[in-house]
Order: structure tokens, then sequence, then C-alpha cells
């Protein structure tokens, strides 16, 4: 399958079958080159082949249908890995208990690619890893564990992070603000551009510790406007001004930017507060204090439980207080509730003896791993029911659409964390 003379189809193996490594696969796919999803999972590479994704993700089945069998295939075996001219390790990094970076998959999937290249190859290999990881794993960790066991010039290394928005991974995918390749060696330079042709966005090269910094900073940053405008939010609530119509008039300067600037509830997910964590411990053990990054995570952790602060407001005692909560999954558009804001909440109505009845269009599965005796509904209506109180948290659109819903309500009390109701008598969390 070739793309164009310039730019052939390359034979492209992706290390881990997870989010970010599925999703890259499909695209990769897509873009016409010949792709394997290498993953010790059998139930997941089972489902890859059946062209069933193992998660939600707007557009990925479609994709998924289009390549399966054809120029994409899963596989629990790293065979595919000696006739790749590409490599991708794309394993997870979870949290260590103190917050680091967890890199045993990264060795661990380094170490499968050098055995499976010691036994053949093709000329020149490129290993590129794609996980989020520390600055400096790509040259200290991966490298090396590599270059013990082949010989030196057979191969070579790249790091290029990933800036895929769960839920509108596809599309960022195939229009992103920048590629960003790790990698000072020209001949890996025309490969990675090779795999990205077709994609019409800036490139920036840098070195490998430099794009794995890149990637750590641009999500600590993201993570500390989101913060740093509820921080802002919570004062202008106690000052009786509207921080959405504030942050509408900063926003419009240029070196600001409009984005990323919705005070809410906080933010979840498996991303930023992973990162802002690892990237907080790094900074410690380099010695330099970690001021900022501390407090965006600690305006972050005590941000959902101003939901409950307001609550109290209303009743002092929440005993046997039937709360409606409306949104389980850390955002809109994903059936993902790692790190969601709604879990604290959860815990703490359920500390307070109060009934927390929920209601997700996508996560209530996932949530009954986490709370499995709480009350979950089939809809917002049914969660509204005679509920003493509603606190609304995650941006799912048809939240927006609620109405007559509410007058379902034992008490019309709505909190809303996430500025997305559109009823008149909501009260915000920081307006
Ligand atoms: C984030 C980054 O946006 C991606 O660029 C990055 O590639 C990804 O992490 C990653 O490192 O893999 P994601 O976690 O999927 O993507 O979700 P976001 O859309 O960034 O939202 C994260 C959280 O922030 C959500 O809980 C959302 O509700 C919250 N948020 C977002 C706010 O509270 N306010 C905002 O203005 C924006």
């Amino acid at each position: 399958m070739k793309k164009s003379d310039k730019y052939p189809a390359l034979h492209i193996t992706i290390i881990g079958g997870g989010y970010v490594g599925l999703v890259t696969g499909t695209c990769l796919a897509h873009l016409g080159h010949d792709v394997t999803i290498v993953d010790i999972d059998e139930t997941k590479i089972s489902a890859i082949n059946s062209a069933v994704p193992p998660i939600y993700e707007n557009g990925l089945s479609e994709l998924l249908k289009n390549h399966i069998g054809k120029n994409l295939r899963a596989s629990t075996e790293y065979t595919s890995v000696s006739e790749g001219d590409v490599i991708f390790i794309a394993v997870g990094t979870p949290p260590n208990p103190d917050g680091s970076a967890n890199l045993s998959y990264i060795r661990s999937a380094a170490e499968n690619i050098a055995n499976q290249l010691v036994k053949q190859r093709t000329s020149y290999p490129v290993i590129v890893v794609k996980s989020t990881v520390p600055p400096g794993t790509t040259q200290n960790i991966v490298g090396p564990i590599l270059a013990s066991k082949l010989p030196k010039q057979s191969f070579d290394c790249c790091m290029n992070p990933e800036f895929l928005r769960e839920g509108r991974a596809i599309d960022d995918f195939f229009h992103p603000d920048r590629i960003v390749l790790g990698t000072t060696d020209e001949q890996t330079l025309n490969i990675m551009k090779n795999v990205y042709s077709g994609l019409d966005a800036p490139v920036l090269t840098t070195g490998s510790t430099a794009a794995e910094m890149i990637k750590y900073t641009a999500n600590a940053f993201l993570a500390t406007k989101i913060s740093f405008s509820n921080e802002i939010g919570n004062l202008c609530k106690q000052l009786d001004v509207d921080v959405y119509e504030v942050m509408k008039g900063v926003g419009l300067d240029h070196r600001i930017s409009p984005h990323f600037l919705n005070a809410g509830a906080g933010f979840g997910g498996s991303c930023f507060p992973k990162d802002v964590s690892a990237l907080a411990v790094l900074s410690e053990a380099a010695g330099v204090h970690p001021i900022l990054l501390q407090a965006v995570l600690a305006v972050n952790e005590a941000q959902p439980l101003q939901m409950i602060r307001i609550l109290e407001r209303h009743f002092p005692d929440l005993k046997e207080k039937r709360i409606a909560v409306l949104g389980l999954a850390f955002k809109d558009n994903t059936d993902d509730i790692r790190e969601s804001r709604s879990i604290p909440v959860i815990a703490s109505l359920l500390d307070k003896n109060a009934v927390p009845v929920c209601y997700d269009p996508m996560a209530g599965e996932n949530m009954k791993h986490v709370f499995p005796n709480v009350l979950y509904c089939n809809s917002a209506k049914e969660a509204l029911k005679n509920a003493d109180a509603c606190l609304v948290m995650t941006e799912w659109p048809e939240f927006s659409q609620l109405n007559e819903e509410f007058d379902g309500m034992k008490f019309r009390v709505i909190i809303d964390g996430r500025h997305i109701l559109t009823i008149p008598d909501a009260e915000g969390v920081c307006w």
C-alpha cells in the first residue's frame, strides 16, 4: 500500500492498545500506513480485530471498521516489530504512590522491542516514545535498553508527544496544532515526517528531552489556566460578579486566548492530575520547589467540594437528602471516570449520609465499580424526581436542554458545576 512516491506507506507497530495507541494506530492506518497494534491483553486484541473499540471514542468505531483486517491489525505477539520501519511505544505511565510516573511498562516495552529486533530487523527501525514520560526517559532509559542489545547505528529513537483530547481525539489527530519531533537525526526526521505526511500542521524539531518537557509543560499550563480560572471564579462569586463575563473580557487578549478559562468543578481525567503531579515530583527532585504546580493541584482538590459547601448553605444537614448528581464522566463525550470531580462529591455526600442519585449518558457502568451501592438512573429526569437538590458535575451538552425535568424535584436547589444549564434559576459553583 503506497501513499505517494515521495512518502511511501510505512510498516508501523504500536506497542500498547490503550487509548493513545489505539487512536494513533487507527488514524495512522487511515493515513495509508500498514499498522499492527500490540498489547498483552488478549480480550482487547480480539475486540480490536473484531472492529469493536474497547473504549468509547467519537468516530473510532467507523475508522476501525474501515481498516481492520486490511492495513490494520492487532496482536499479542511482537513479531511485527521485526519488519517495522517505525515502532511506537504507547504504553501507560501510571502514577506511583508519590505522584511520580511509573516507567515499568516503558522499560518492558523497550526490552521486548530490543529482544525482537535482535532476532530479526529491517535496516533502520525508528523507536518512537509516544507515552507521556519524564524528561530524559527516551535518552537515558529507552535508548540505553535498546543499545544494550542492538548494534550502534542500527536504530534510532525519537520522542513524539501526543496532544489528543478524549472525546475529540480523532479530530485532534487529523488537525493538530503542531507535531513535535524529538530527534536531531536527519534520517529519523525524514522517516517521522513521512509518518505524518498528509497532515497540515507545523512541525517542531527538538531534542528528545525537550519534547518530553513540552508535553508535561503543555498539560501543566492548561491545568494552571483552569485552576487560575477557578480561584478567580471563587472570588467572583463572593463579589457577585459573573466569572464567565470576566474571562470573556480577559480571553479577548490574544496573549491569553479564550480557551481553557472555563471555571467550574475542576479538572479530571487520566492526564492533567497525573502529569501535573509527576512534574511537581520531578521538580522537587531537581531542587526546584514547585510552588505554582502544587497550588494548581490544591485548588483542583478543593474545587469540587465547593459544590458541597454551596449545597450546605441550603441544607446545613444533608442527612437523607436526595441529591441528584448529573454527570459522572470526567468530561462530556466519554465514559471515562478517571479522576472525575464527581467522585469526591459523591464520597462527600455519602460521608454526610445524603443519598446521591446518579445519572450519566455513558459513564454509569464505570462508576458502579467505584460506588456499587449508590442509586443509578437511566435519565436525568428520573434522577431529578423528588430530589432535594441537584449537582451538575459534567458538561454534557444534553444537560443544556434540561428544563421541565427540574419540575419533578422536591426543592429547586440546582447547582451547576460546568456552566452548562440554560434555566434561569440555577446557581453556579463560581458564578
Ligand atoms: C488533556 C489535554 O487537553 C490534551 O491536549 C492532552 O493530549 C491530554 O490531556 C493528554 O495528555 O493525553 P483530556 O484529559 O482528554 O485532554 O481532556 P480536556 O478536554 O483537556 O479536559 C480535562 C479536564 O479539564 C476535564 O475535566 C474538563 O472538564 C476540565 N476543563 C477543561 C475545565 O474545567 N475547564 C476548561 O476550561 C477546560
